[in-house]
This record gives C-alpha cells, structure tokens and sequence, in this order.
C-alpha cells in the first residue's frame, strides 16, 4: 500500500511510478532510519501515544530488520517500496501487524530524510577524517625513510631551489590535516537534529526532541522546523569539503603522475599500481594516479549538483530535494576509495633518490645561494642577483657549474667571491641554509615530521573519543 493512497483516485502512470521511486539508492538509509525511527518510537511512548507493549514490539522489529541487513548492503528481499521510509513501515507491518503502521504518528518523510542524511553524513564525516589520518600518516613514513635525499623542487615547473624530498611529500599532510579540520567544522553543523519538525510546522504530539537528539548523538535540536525540513546546506558543505580533498589528491597524484616519467624518473612506479598499453608493449602508466587525478572532476560536481539543485527552492520541503541523494552517496563512495587507494600507492611507491639528488645537484639550482653568499658578504642583493646571472651565462657558456669557476675567473665577477664559495654552494649547505622554521633545512624537516605526528596522535586519541 502507498504511503498516501487515500487522497488519489487512479494509479499513477507506471513510468512515473518507477522514475520517482528512491529506493533504488536511499536503501543505504536503511541503519539510520531504524534507528531514527527507535528514537521517535521511544518518544512517542513517552508522550502516552504508544502503549509500553507496542513500543517493545516496535523497538524489537526494528533491531532485527536493521539486524537483517549486512551493513552496506541492499536489503535482500524484492520490494515495491517507493523509498525507504516506506520500506521500514512495510516490514514493521509484515512482521508486527497493524502496530506498524502507529510509528508514523507525529511525524513526517521530510523530517525524516532530513535526520537519515544528517546520519549518514556524520558516519562518513567519522570515517573519512580517519582516511585522511591514515593517509598523512603513510606521508610521514616516506618522509622518514627519505631521510636526507635531496630533490629540485618546482615553480612554473622549472626547477627552482633544491630540498629535501621529504619536505615535499610533507607538504601534503598540511593539506589533509586541514580537509579533516573542515570537515569536524562541518560535522557541528551536521550534528544537529531535524526530527520533531513534523512536515513543516512542527510535531503536534509533545515529543522530547532533547531525548531523541540524546539517543541518536545529535549536539543540538534545529531551532525552527522550516528550515529543518528544507536545510541541506550541511549536504553542501560536506561535499564541497570533499571537492577539496579531491583537488588535495589531484595535485599530489599530479606529482607522482610527473615524477614517474623518463623525463623525472624520480618514483619508480609499483607494479600493483600500473597498467600496460594495449598498444605499445614498452609502455607502464600511471593510471592509478591519472584516476585518481581525474576524480576531483567527480567530486566537486557533486558538490555543484547539490547547490544548483536547492538554489531558488521555495521554503520547505520539495521532492528535488531528492535528488541532493545520489550525488552525496557517490561523492562520499568516491572520495573514501581515493582516499584508499592513494595511501595504499604510497606505501608501495619507491624513489630513485640517486636520480633525486643528480637533478637537485645540477641545472644551477644553488644560484640563489650564491648570491645570497654575496649578500652576507655586504652586497645588495639586487646587485648579487645580476652578477650571479652572468656567471651562470659564463658557465653555460663554458659548459661547467658555477662551484668550479677557478678563482680567477671569480674574480672578475666579484672580489668578494672568496675560498669559500665552492663550499657555500655544496647541495647538502644550500638545503641547510633555509634554516628556518617551515623551511626546508634538514632540521627544521624533522621538527615538522614530528610535529605533525604529534598533531595526528592527538586528532586520532580525540576522534577516538568521539566517536
Ligand atoms: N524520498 C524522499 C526524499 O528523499 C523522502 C521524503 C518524501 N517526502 C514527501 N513529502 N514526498 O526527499
């Protein structure tokens, strides 16, 4: 039976029947409209409207459908259910009679699919703020086993100073840890309870929100009913927060996609994580980090979706609001493989650090250490910076690198380029000297290892507690 048949005379057409039906996906609501309902149950009895019995028949034919169920996996018996509100009130039916049907005393679908979602966004708010934790924790490892290795980095993808290779990979954490910030941010306003909203206007039985926002883990009861039933900006925000994480994995995975090229041949791509070409059999690709590039295209549209789907919607609820469904689920299913995947490929990632340090060690890499040499030694650095571009014209010129320029050759650029300046330019002094903190100095590497070990630890043991 529909959940409304009283008020229509003729079936609908069976097209539309099917087309408007959000089983087919809101199945996977199923856990939190069990328990969703348990709550509104149990208030209902306290407000005199359930009798004890008929809540303990309620509440126990809620444990064992949700019981049924595998987590994560579509009910396994065939429904004509039109969404799953309806579906839990056909199987109360089925298996309690009558009884059932009394559940749906005082409330409404809209506040409803509202709690379920809010539900459903907090679980995977929890579990992919875990993912990024695990994933900046398998950047810190690589960091730590990459030691001192030195590589160029990059600015208009041309190398620019050399660093430490792990100052590279830790660039990334900084980027994870704040997605997880955004998204705790997210979850306050996620954590707030729609139920006792009623359709619109509010319950009409006086139920205890507080009980029920108790019961469920809710922080907060919504403050007015009409925004409860129509908000979805916590939809939103969740997705616009994974859109970031998208675009977080796009760059790094660009990175990789990069380095493991001839061209770099920085990273040696693993095995388990390259596909062949079906065309060229010298060929091994990235496609593991190219989809993992190409993922952000997905995630943040699902965030575009859900914003253009609710912009000019007349307050309250309206059935589009059906449609924020799909794009939440498959943006969260989405960024929670990436997540995965990427942390599993840079276990298995390996460096070419030779490779590394042969690229970070030529191409004139310590210019600006060479004039910042002359700077210490009283010149202006405008002026070092103009005398250290003709040297490295001389030098390319000659074919050889600034560090070997005799003595007398120096001296016609600048009597200030003493002894000392071949040792001044040595890879491993360069990377020292930017020594400061977030710098790329070997020991200012390790402070930012371990603080953001320290920082991880800490969100873990609290998210721990949370959850
Ligand atoms: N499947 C619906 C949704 O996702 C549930 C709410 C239906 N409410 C209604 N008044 N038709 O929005």
């Amino acid at each position: 039976m529909k959940m409304w048949s009283g008020r229509v005379s003729q079936p609908l057409n069976a097209n539309f029947e099917r087309w408007q039906r959000s089983f087919r996906f809101d199945w996977r609501l199923l856990p939190y409209e069990c328990v969703a309902s348990r709550a509104h149950a149990r208030a209902l009895a306290a407000a005199g409207i359930l009798s004890s019995g008929e809540l303990d028949q309620i509440v126990n034919a809620l444990q064992a459908l949700e019981g049924r169920v595998a987590p994560g996996a579509a009910p396994g018996e065939p429904s004509d259910a039109e969404d799953v509100h309806h579906f839990v009130e056909q199987q109360l039916v089925a298996m309690i009679g009558e009884g059932g049907y009394k559940l749906h005393t005082g409330r409404s679908r809209n506040e409803q699919v509202a709690t379920d979602l809010r539900l459903f966004t907090r679980d995977a708010i929890d579990e992919l703020r875990a993912q990024l934790f695990a994933l900046a924790g398998a950047l810190c490892d690589r960091a730590e086993q990459l030691g001192e290795t030195a590589m160029p980095s990059y600015t208009h993808l041309q190398r620019a100073e050399p660093i430490l290779a792990a100052h590279w990979l830790l660039a990334y954490p900084q980027m994870f840890l704040r997605d997880a910030g955004r998204l705790a941010e997210c979850r306050k306003r996620v954590n707030v309870l729609p139920l006792g909203s009623g359709a619109v206007a509010g319950c009409s039985f006086p139920l205890d929100r507080r009980a029920m926002a108790r019961e469920l883990g809710f922080d907060a009861i919504s403050a007015n009913s009409m925004d409860a039933v129509s908000d979805r900006d916590f939809e939103i925000e969740f997705l616009n927060a994974l859109a970031l994480v998208a675009v977080h994995l796009s760059r790094m995975a660009e990175d990789f996609v990069l380095y493991c090229s001839v061209e770099f041949g920085f990273v040696l791509l693993p095995d388990a994580f390259a596909t062949g070409s079906s065309a060229m059999p010298q060929k091994k690709n990235p496609d593991a980090m190219e989809l993992l590039r190409g993922k952000a295209g997905h995630i943040a549209g699902a965030a575009s979706a859900v914003l253009l789907t609710v912009k000019g919607l007349p307050l309250t609820y309206n059935r589009d609001l059906q449609e924020t469904q799909e794009p939440l689920f498959a943006a969260a299913d989405a960024t929670r493989d990436a997540l995965r995947i990427a942390a599993d490929f840079l276990r298995a990632v390996e460096f070419d650090c030779d490779r590394m340090h042969q690229a970070a060690a030529s191409g004139f890499l310590n210019a600006t250490a060479a004039a910042n040499y002359l700077v210490r030694k009283g010149m202006p650095f405008r002026r070092a910076h103009e005398v250290v571009g003709r040297m490295v014209r001389k030098c390319l010129e000659q074919g050889c690198t600034l560090e070997s320029l005799s003595a007398a050759e120096r001296g016609e650029f600048s009597e200030l380029l003493g002894e000392d300046f071949p040792a001044a330019l040595e890879l491993g002094c360069v990377i020292a000297e930017h020594n400061v903190a977030g710098g790329t100095a070997p020991r200012q590497v390790k402070a930012a290892l371990a603080e953001v070990r320290a920082s991880l630890q800490q969100l873990q043991e609290a998210s721990f507690a949370h959850a």
